[in-house]
């Protein structure tokens, strides 16, 4: 197995590695913790060996408002058709954060990429901490945070292309929020690492309106920079894993007129801890 990082900042891809294969998952779920995303290249994998992939790491977590694959409704289908304008995740953002006990992870299968284009970015949550003066890193230690799925898959979305077109429903269900400590201690490895994203973050707590808009603007462009980031270029077979408590990650949606098919895992997690 041939395990190289991205950047300096996070993620690595790993060669010669077998997601069926038993005997190779110590070293996969080790350079997962270190690395926080994991590029598997070329598996050969239907989507039993798929699910029996994510439950190594732990029980599976049924996305609410991703259309699922038929055969197997613990797999969400992450869809866009060549005549679809949008994509789903092209905000930055963390799966799941409006869960009270968010996600540890999804585990994404590229099965139909476009010839260009369709890229993944992440950001590593723990590096943009680190970069904080120690005086701002002051200030947000002890702060809670307010994360919701209303304004995102709520009826608010309703008109929107993603809904109409089915790739995302049941807009009932979204009435989840969570109250998250701003700075959390990672439950793998104790790194301390920012828990506010742009797409589920409502608030921070304590502060009037103007100032929670201000700081997260502030810290928001604090995290976008390059520095802190990988981008993962797919190709099909490939199966990508990132660890949601030290990562944001956003879609890039500049494959017009290709169609893009991929099955996300979502696997549970624990509540978080400042
Ligand atoms: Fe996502």
């Amino acid at each position: 197995m041939d395990i190289r990082p991205l950047t300096g900042g996070l993620g690595a891809e790993i060669h010669g590695a077998d997601i069926r294969n038993a005997e190779d998952f110590d070293a996969i779920h080790e350079a997962f913790a270190t690395y926080s995303v994991i590029v598997l290249r070329d598996q050969i994998a239907g989507p039993d060996d798929h699910l029996a992939f994510a439950r190594r790491f732990g029980p599976i977590n049924v996305n609410r408002f991703f259309k699922p694959v038929e055969s197997h409704p613990e797999i969400a289908m992450v869809l866009k058709e060549k005549d679809q304008k949008e994509a789903v995740g092209e905000g930055w953002h963390t799966d799941h954060s409006y869960d009270q006990v968010p996600a540890m992870g999804s585990i994404l299968h590229a099965i139909e990429m476009p010839p260009f284009g369709g890229d993944t970015l992440f950001v590593s949550m723990g590096a943009a901490y680190d970069a904080l003066s120690p005086t701002m890193r002051g200030f947000l230690d002890g702060l809670h945070a307010i994360h919701s799925s209303r304004h995102v898959f709520g009826a608010s979305v309703q008109d929107s292309e993603a809904s109409k077109s089915g790739r995302l429903g049941n807009a009932e269900a979204a009435t989840q929020d969570a109250r998250h400590p701003v700075v959390i201690t990672h439950p793998m490895s104790g790194r301390r690492g920012l828990f506010v994203n742009p797409v589920f973050t409502t608030h921070i707590e304590g502060l009037t309106p103007d100032e929670s808009d201000a700081i997260l603007a502030m810290l928001y462009d604090h995290c976008k920079q390059p520095e802190f980031q990988c981008r993962v270029r797919w190709q099909a077979g490939d199966i990508t894993m990132w660890d949601n408590r030290a990562t944001w990650h956003k879609a890039i949606n500049d494959y017009h007129g290709f169609r893009r098919l991929m099955h996300r895992i979502t696997v549970d997690g624990v509540a978080l801890t400042p």
